[in-house]
């Protein structure tokens, strides 16, 4: 596509090079700082960064829709076209009481006792290491054996899922390298996904088993039931470890938070909350135009075109936070776009919370300080941000 017939300023930034994805504030602000909605004339995309039109195109699934895939590339939005994320209304409200009965408050009651239990064991572990890798041994521990079980994954594949999972978000960036290696990933993961599915290798009772069940009730059929476990898959590991290893960086680079925590253990949901707005794990996705959409300043998104929703820029919007770099565990304005907003707002969030708040506060406990043990190594994905490594060093209380 070339630039669309209308006035949106345009921009020449590389959104999806090494650069701006290892670090992507400054790009951000400067897209915030030209328009409600830019023109990416590197990606034939505009660009939607303001918290208020970020927040409005969410809400507005009639003008941008999500049943076009949310990737920036036609063979991520064929491959994923059976997922949860990229349906709209009725689809979507079928689709997503699936995840509803597995993910709700009542499905994750007893899930606290084991959440809470696994994060007092963490934070042992991870004083008697003294030096430790935030991704590896703080970050990956809950999210990955909490929620393999919640899916009921045999035991034999789960050492390996999260490898094969490893940088699927890729997938859903402009073709290149870097995604085509993550559309690489995703092939692999459905091919794994459909051999437990059509084996029903399956634990009893988790969401795969479900998923099986409502497909051989005739509820939905294969290819959907292995697109939602798709979704399930990959929505829940990367993000809750990148949230949990950029909470341990924050604490380490802000002690004064740490301690604030430390003194009132209660803030650990308002922190975890905070550390998701700051690092926000999935950067941005996409959504396709159905319509000429009028912008908070006026100007008019093209129909069929597509839009990228950066939550990560919505969520440092001067606009809307004060000083919006900084870390504050008990900020006030306490609503952000993190997990999302509106019809897709994230079916995991409760569990995602949970989890940190339980891994923040079981450490609060023990540990009176964070320090780097060595520089950290980020992440570059075309959607997640996070680190690759994170060398640290904890001190006893
Ligand atoms: C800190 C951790 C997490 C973050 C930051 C996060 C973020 C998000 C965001 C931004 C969306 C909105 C997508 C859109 O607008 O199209 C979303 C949707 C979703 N998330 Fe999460 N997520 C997290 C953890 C989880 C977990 C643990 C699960 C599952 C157990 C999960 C399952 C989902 C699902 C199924 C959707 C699609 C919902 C729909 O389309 O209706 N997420 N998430």
């Amino acid at each position: 596509m070339t630039r669309p017939s209308n006035n949106l300023p345009v921009s020449n930034i590389d959104l999806y090079g090494d650069e701006a994805l290892s670090n992507p504030f400054e790009a951000y602000r400067q897209l915030r700082d030209l328009g409600s909605a830019v023109w990416l004339e590197r990606v034939d995309a505009c660009f939607i960064g303001r918290y208020v039109d970020v927040q409005a195109a969410l809400g507005d699934w009639e003008s941008f829709s999500s049943a076009h895939g949310i990737g920036l590339n036609p063979i991520m939005n064929e491959a994923w076209r059976e997922a949860l994320i990229c349906t709209d209304p009725p689809v979507h409200a079928e689709r997503r009481k699936l995840f509803a009965a597995a993910l709700g408050p009542s499905a994750l009651k007893p899930v606290a006792v084991s959440i809470e239990r696994r994060a007092n064991e963490l934070a042992d572990r991870l004083l008697a290491m003294g030096t430790f890798d935030g991704v590896a041994d703080l970050a990956c521990d809950l999210p990955v054996n909490i929620v393999m079980d919640l899916i009921g994954w045999p035991d034999d594949i789960r050492p390996g899922l999260l490898k094969v999972a490893e940088g699927a978000w890729n997938g859903a960036g402009p073709m290149g390298a870097r995604t085509e290696a993550g559309l690489a990933t995703i092939q692999s993961l459905m091919a794994m996904i459909a051999e437990i599915y059509d084996s029903n290798r399956v634990m009893p009772g988790g969401y795969a088993a479900q998923m099986i069940a409502a497909s051989h009730r005739g509820e939905i059929d294969r290819e959907t039931a292995i697109g939602l476990l798709l979704g399930y898959v990959v929505a829940a590991f990367e993000t809750t470890i990148s949230a949990a290893a950029s909470g341990a960086w924050l604490f380490a680079t802000n002690p004064g938070e740490w301690n604030k925590l430390r003194a009132n253990p209660s803030l650990a949901a308002s922190a975890a909350n905070e550390i998701v707005r700051m690092e926000t794990p999935l950067q941005k996705f996409a959504r396709y135009v159905v319509r000429d959409t009028t912008m908070s300043d006026g100007s008019i998104v093209p129909a069929q075109s597509r839009a990228i929703v950066a939550y990560a820029s919505a969520n440092r919007d001067e606009r809307r936070f004060a000083e919006p770099d900084r870390f504050w565990i008990d900020r006030r304005e306490r609503q952000n776009l993190g997990f999302g907003y509106g019809t897709h707002n994230c079916a995991g969030q409760g569990l995602a919370r949970m989890e940190l708040t339980a891994i923040f506060q079981a450490l609060a406990a023990r540990i009176a300080r964070f320090e780097l043990a060595d520089e950290p190594v980020r992440i570059c994905n075309n959607i997640t941000y996070g680190f690759a490594s994170l060398p640290m060093r904890a001190v006893a209380v």
